[in-house]
């Protein structure tokens, strides 16, 4: 007779399309159930599934089980909120009081170094007038759901993406809203798109500390904050107030990263400090959190960036920000 582990087994072979994530990693798989006699009963939330897409799940749930001859299948859906199957372990804000400082690249990276290391990983793009990171990734598949939820996008590597720009008409169309409206898009890039099982969610915040970023401190269960500054002055200045607004909001600052710290020539063998020497150590000091890494300024990088190829970005800081990151991730943890 069948065994629900074998049940589980195919159904992590059974995938939602352009979600392109397995029934099991999006958390869809309600309940299994197994008679006396061997019928089996499915029981799969239809969240964000379209009855199109529900057939085509429910036919690749029964082709998955096909090798069992004898087993009667039947699958039904129920109805579920998307925080309901969202089960995300750490929620982690990138964040600057200033733009164009590379928050989107650093949450990017971030992200890129996680999944390397075999971890799921999801980006929430909260800038939502300035989304970028589908541009990064290249991503612009239109994000599949119904009345219940969203499902997100996936990126070359498997990282699952929401973002404004995925459900505009066109990518360079604008969004001209006001505060209110924006928070509720972000909040609702949480409520309303089924990531399922996240190891982190990194979430992309607009610059400022004003109320989108005060939204998804608020709103959401953040975990800590990343803060990404450059080394000129004025962005240090600015900088240090997202950080006073982190700890005023009592979220853990997790690291500083700076970006742009510096220039480097292979063949001089020389680093050159474009913007004058390093602040992450002084900024590092005033957050009372570890400097996660310096990003140099390069244009292998901006190119990649521009043509959505960011994962092919291979740089050793990628990895070394994500080793980072995971050590701090300890610390707090073993902190409280
Ligand atoms: N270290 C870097 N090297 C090269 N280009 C960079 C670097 N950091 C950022 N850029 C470029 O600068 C632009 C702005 O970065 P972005 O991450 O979008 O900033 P923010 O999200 O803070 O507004 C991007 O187009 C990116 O390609
Ligand atoms: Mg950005």
């Amino acid at each position: 007779m069948i065994t629900e582990e074998q049940i589980k087994n195919a159904l992590q072979k059974v995938f939602v399309p352009t979600a392109e994530q397995s029934v099991t990693d999006l958390n869809l798989v309600r309940k299994i159930t197994i008679t006396a006699e061997g019928k089996v009963t499915i029981t799969m939330a239809s969240t964000a599934l379209s009855q199109e897409v529900q057939d085509f799940v429910a036919a690749g749930i029964r082709a998955a089980l096909a090798d069992f001859k004898d087993t009667a299948v039947s699958i039904e859906y129920v109805e579920a909120k998307p925080e309901e199957l969202n089960d995300v372990k750490q929620i982690i804000a990138v964040m600057s009081g200033k733009g164009g400082v590379g928050k989107s690249l650093v949450s990017a990276l971030l992200a890129i170094a996680l999944k390397r290391q075999g971890k799921r990983v999801g980006i929430l793009d909260a800038d939502i007038t300035g989304s970028s990171i589908p541009r990064m990734f290249g991503i612009n598949a239109r994000p599949l759901g119904s009345e219940t939820g969203l499902l997100p996008v996936v990126s070359e590597s498997g990282i699952e993406v929401m973002s404004m720009n995925l459900l505009l008409p066109q990518e360079d169309s604008a969004v001209i809203w006001r505060a209110p409206l924006m928070s509720k898009a972000i909040s609702q890039f949480w409520t309303d798109v089924v990531w399922g099982k996240l190891d982190y969610l990194l979430i992309d915040l607009p610059p400022g500390t004003a109320d989108a970023p005060i939204t998804v401190m608020q709103s959401l269960p953040i975990t800590g904050v990343i803060i990404v500054s450059t080394p000129q002055g004025l962005v240090e200045m600015i900088v240090k107030k997202a950080v006073n607004m982190a700890q005023q909001m009592k979220k853990p600052i997790l690291g500083i990263v700076e970006n742009m710290s510096y220039f480097y020539v292979p063949e001089l063998k020389k680093k050159y400090e474009l913007f004058g020497e390093s602040k992450g150590a002084a900024l590092a000091k005033v957050a009372l959190a570890p400097l996660l890494g310096q990003l140099p300024i390069d244009p292998e990088l901006a190119r990649l960036c521009d043509n959505g190829d960011i994962e092919h970005y291979t740089n050793e800081s990628v990895a070394n920000l994500g080793k980072a990151l995971l050590a701090a991730l300890e610390t707090k943890t073993k902190s409280g």
